[in-house]
């Protein structure tokens, strides 16, 4: 089983705040921490540690993060060969403010190197996307580079996952391309065009996507779950209940079981069930990755779960 992640690698600069400030206000913080993070970097992380060979296409500036960064993914298994250090600019970071009650938080991303991941890296690590089962993508590096990959893995034979995060447009014709295409309610409502509250505008607004030519949407629904439309489905698959720590993060984990369950060819149904409860596992600990399971850890939890 084998993977490519083609995204963005952050620092992540936590604060851990009672609430989190409304517009103008200060909120006085209990602790600050820095932990890995980035999309591409967290699902690449997720993927691994599920078991999948997984390389990871993606640039780190030459500063103490990059260096940091690059360590933490190669310990984590991640082959890191298609991961130019790049002069020009700082790697990317983010900086994440955390309700500690609720685990909620806000997100503010400086991309640095993820903007410079390039066409041009995309066909230096041909070869990695060629001999993948599934090319990841999501949206924090160009929208020009991510169609491009998805059009010359889809070339390949290759199944693309695009998790559409953070929102942003996509050009008209990339459906056809996606295997599956996994946005939560804000990002499907943007690129559907049908506002999504409930589970039933849900379906509509997967309904839609799925009639640009994607095989599958997968729309997170955070405590709700998920739901999968195709073109002869609609199937919500509920989330399971945990107490929330920190929901950094959790859409990465459930991309990353996804994309694995995807590599081993199980029943769409199944596979949500299973990226569900890495989600589940993810967020009750602290930082972007560190609750990401490895494949013992989840098939404990699903085992503990199954009714
Ligand atoms: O999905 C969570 C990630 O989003 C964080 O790790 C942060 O780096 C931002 O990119």
């Amino acid at each position: 089983m084998r993977i490519t992640v083609a995204g963005s690698i952050h620092m992540d600069f936590y604060i851990n705040l009672p609430r989190l400030p409304v517009p103008g206000e200060t909120v006085l913080g209990k602790g600050f921490t820095m932990l890995p993070g980035g999309k591409g970097a967290n699902q690449a992380v997720g993927c691994a540690r599920l078991g999948a060979y997984t390389y990871m296409v993606s640039r780190v500036g030459k500063d103490f993060m990059g260096k940091e960064l690059l360590k933490n993914l190669r310990e984590n298994g991640v082959d890191t060969r298609y991961i130019r250090v790049d002069e020009e600019t700082h790697t990317g970071v983010a900086f994440i403010l955390l309700d500690e009650s609720s685990g909620e938080n806000m997100i503010a991303v400086a991309p640095g190197t993820d903007y410079r991941v390039s066409v041009e890296d995309v066909d230096n690590s041909m070869k990695a996307i060629e001999e993948s089962d599934v090319l990841l993508l999501q949206l924090e590096i160009p929208v020009e580079t991510v169609y491009y990959a998805a059009k010359k893995a889809w070339e390949k034979g290759v199944k693309v996952v695009l998790n559409p995060a953070p929102a942003r447009e996509l050009p008209s014709d990339i459906y056809r391309y996606l295997y599956a295409l996994t946005p939560n309610r804000v990002e499907a409502s943007l690129l559907s065009g049908v506002e999504v509250k409930t589970i039933d505008d849900a379906v509509k607004a997967g309904r839609e996507l799925v009639s640009r030519g994607v095989e599958y949407v997968v729309i997170t629904l955070g405590r709700e779950g998920s739901l999968i439309v195709s073109r002869d489905m609609a199937k919500h698959v509920p989330a399971f209940k945990v107490k929330a720590v920190d929901t950094t993060g959790a859409g990465d984990a459930f991309n990353a079981a996804l994309a694995v369950a995807i590599a081993e060819a199980r029943d769409m149904v199944e596979a949500c069930r299973i990226a569900n409860a890495a989600a589940a596992i993810q967020i009750t600990r602290l930082g972007a990755q560190s609750g990401l399971p490895s494949r013992e850890e989840l098939e404990e939890f699903l085992a503990k779960h199954s009714s």
